[in-house]
């Protein structure tokens, strides 16, 4: 039987963006592929994207989309998550398993569905492939040692040490092997913050911990040599992982092996202001601060305050993407003081939206002040820039820990937002902490890139999935 591969992403763009660039991976290794993207994604991808013209040119690759279950003009901002949430298990599940049970994707495509490739964060998936009979290879976009929180969370729980209040946050953790000596309540993902273990979201990480190990097999967007502390105790409960990361510079390696026009590869559900580039092209070398908070995570008007009055106290350049919505609640123009105002059109340049793998690999860049989503941090990592770790939710708070503790790459501000905190951090990373943090990135950029190169590991990892995908 030809292989023909569902991927169902979750509709956010950081899973979005690592799954397209999967799927155009598999399709390129002779496997039919079908995206099942939400309307609300696809209506967005197709507005500011060519992925249309991009996936045209293969065919054995097809769009299909679902309901979300949120009306069309819900703002699907990360203040309102769990709202899509509700909507997927209300409307999106029951229409997944309709579709899966009467065969559509098969018999539009002449090919019956071989593999389904989901977000991690659809458990409901593997029970409907377990009723149809289709294998489920799970793709968790979060980071894995986030993920490995997750599937601890049942041994926290039987040990008394989830739920917590809020309160002290600084108790150390003990049921999670590999990271008892530096994780801390207050690193563990926003999720646990809840002191009560039917809150929906502790109920969504639960499922997600039991389900993940039933799959036939684990996709994690990392290289050995960054995560080896935490995958040797996961692959004790999911053996059969892939380790295909970084995906974004495997799909290069790729795409240019295969000799495929790199130009305009975006998946951006937001239209990107590339003229930040000629404002780049006119700094220092290592000298801006990119900010950025990704897709989902918002700030108040009062942190937003502090962000600003911080970046301009530093005395630094900066690159400020400000994305619509992002910013919770009101304020008045006249609200801004003056020098704010001044300094920032002499130093900075503030837009809605970049190409940020392009924006991280500039040469003017030398921190990025980031949410800790782990593909941002994977894209740090990889050009080399420090980083300023302000996380929010979902895997970002143990992300923000590795990236301080463990890998000693950037400095971790979580739970803090002052003017105070922000200039000081831009300064310790920029001038006092810039050589050994550079000098620990020197190690993983050189590791990461050998891992997507000839005989690397994820490039291994990923010829093993393609053999595994084609046999099953
Ligand atoms: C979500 C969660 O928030 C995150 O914690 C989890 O790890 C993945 O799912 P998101 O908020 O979108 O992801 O953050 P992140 O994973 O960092 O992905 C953002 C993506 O948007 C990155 O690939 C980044 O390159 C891209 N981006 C961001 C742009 O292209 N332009 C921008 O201006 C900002």
């Amino acid at each position: 039987m030809a292989p023909h591969v569902l991927i169902f992403p979750l509709p956010l763009q950081g899973p979005v963006n690592c799954m397209l660039k999967l799927a155009e991976l598999l399709c390129i290794s002779g496997i039919s592929v079908t995206v099942l993207n939400t309307n609300h994604i696809q209506r967005m991808l197709l507005r500011h994207t060519n992925v249309l013209t991009r996936f045209g040119r293969y065919l054995n690759f097809r769009f299909e989309t679902i309901s979300d279950g949120l009306p069309d003009d819900h703002p699907r901002t990360g203040d309102r998550v769990l709202e899509l949430f509700e909507g997927l298990k209300a409307v999106t599940e029951p229409v997944f398993r309709e579709m899966m049970v009467s065969g559509c994707f098969s018999s539009k495509s002449d090919a019956p569905v071989t593999v389904i490739i989901p977000d991690g964060v659809y458990p409901f998936v593997l029970d409907v492939a377990e009723e149809v009979k289709i294998p489920v290879i799970y793709f968790e976009t979060i980071s894995p040692c986030a993920l490995w929180t997750y599937l601890c969370l049942p041994n926290m729980v039987a040990a008394g040490e989830v739920p917590f209040k809020s309160n002290d946050l600084d108790v150390m953790i003990k049921s999670v092997p590999g990271t008892v000596n530096f994780l801390r309540r207050r690193d563990l993902p926003s999720f646990f913050r809840f002191d009560d273990l039917a809150d929906i979201q502790t109920q969504i990480v639960l499922k997600e911990a039991r389900s993940v190990p039933r799959a036939y097999g684990l996709i994690l967007n990392t290289f050995q040599a960054l995560d080896a502390s935490i995958l040797v105790h996961m692959q004790t409960l999911c053996p059969n992982t892939y380790c295909i990361g970084p995906i974004h510079k495997l799909y290069k390696s790729h795409l240019t092996s295969e000799s495929i026009l790199l130009s305009n590869v975006s998946n951006s559900l937001w239209e990107e202001n590339i003229t930040c580039f000629s404002w780049l092209d006119s700094q220092v070398p290592r000298s801006v601060v990119y900010v950025s908070i990704g897709s989902m995570a918002g700030m108040t008007v009062d942190q937003f305050f502090e962000f600003w009055h911080g970046l301009v106290n530093s005395g630094k350049h900066f690159l400020w993407v400000q994305r619509p919505c992002s910013i919770l609640g009101e304020y008045d123009d006249n609200q801004v003081p003056r020098r704010l105002v001044e300094e920032t059109k002499k130093r900075g340049f503030i837009t809605t939206w970049v190409p940020q793998e392009a924006v991280l690999a500039h040469s003017a860049i030398g921190v990025f002040l980031t949410h800790s989503g782990w593909n941002s941090t994977l894209e740090s990592i990889m050009e080399g820039v420090p980083m300023i770790c302000w996380p929010q939710n979902v895997d970002q708070q143990v992300n923000s820990r590795f990236v301080s503790d463990v890998w000693k790459i950037g400095i971790d501000i979580k739970d803090t937002c002052d003017r105070l905190t922000i200039e000081k951090a831009v300064k310790d990373v920029m001038d006092v902490k810039r050589s050994e943090l550079i000098e620990s990135l020197r190690m993983f950029v050189e590791l990461g890139g050998q891992s997507v190169t000839e005989d690397g590991s994820s490039i291994m990892d990923f010829n093993r999935l393609i053999k595994t995908i084609k046999s099953l």
